[in-house]
């Protein structure tokens, strides 16, 4: 049985990123959202691609939670899961951003070395890491799906924060503090370092 991509070539796409861009009239990019569960990465994301989409600009969020029903049902939350978990994500929206959208992703995305792969896939320019911060004890009060409470009775194993580890990005583009600021503040943030960077 033979794998891989030896027998395979790679055909061109007739139209191009860069005519997408041109006829959309923004950059096409991701904002890679990593932070621990409840830190409100999915009502950022969701809030920020309702304001992108307002403003007549494509954008599309593959979020954790969602993707896990589907595309990624058939993995679970040991690091090598994890891992492919974050691959396959990195792969589709590098397909995303060729399509010239704006790609907002919502995954925990525990390990460095996982986004580190991520960043390394698509060029330089098209990978912000946004971090989305918030402490372990604000979000295990927040637990709006009752997932730490199960953690802690171990109910719920290699739970990230309790049983599994979250190493926080070292140098993220981006830094949104939601214990201190409202959902609204933290996408009125993006769009000002998006417009900065001339990406919108
Ligand atoms: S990741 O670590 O692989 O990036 P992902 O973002 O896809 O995680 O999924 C996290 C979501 O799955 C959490 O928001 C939570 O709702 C749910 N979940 C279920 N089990 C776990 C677990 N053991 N650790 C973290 N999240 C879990």
């Amino acid at each position: 049985m033979s794998s891989g991509t030896e027998n395979i070539v790679w055909h061109e796409a007739a139209v191009k990123k860069d005519s997408r861009r041109k006829k959309n009239g923004h950059g096409s990019f991701i904002l890679w959202f990593t932070g621990l569960s409840a830190s409100g990465k999915s009502s950022v994301a969701n809030k920020l691609a309702h304001s992108l989409f307002e403003s007549g600009k494509q954008a599309v969020v593959l979020d954790g939670d969602n993707i896990r029903h589907g595309l990624n049902s058939d993995l679970g939350f040991i690091e090598g899961d994890r891992k492919e978990n974050i691959r396959r994500i990195g792969e589709v929206s590098k397909l995303f951003i060729e399509s010239g959208q704006i790609v907002i992703t919502a995954f925990i995305s525990p390990y460095r070395g996982d986004r580190g792969l991520v960043r390394e896939l698509v060029e330089p320019d098209e990978f912000i890491e946004v971090h989305v911060k918030c402490s372990l004890e604000e979000c295990e009060k927040r637990d709006p799906k009752g997932l730490y409470r199960k953690a802690r009775r171990n109910e719920i194993t290699n739970f990230t924060g309790i049983s599994a580890p979250y190493e926080e990005p070292l140098n993220p583009e981006i830094v949104l503090d939601t214990e201190k600021d409202s959902i609204g503040l933290c996408v009125e943030k993006i769009l000002k370092e998006l417009k900065q960077k001339r990406l919108i």
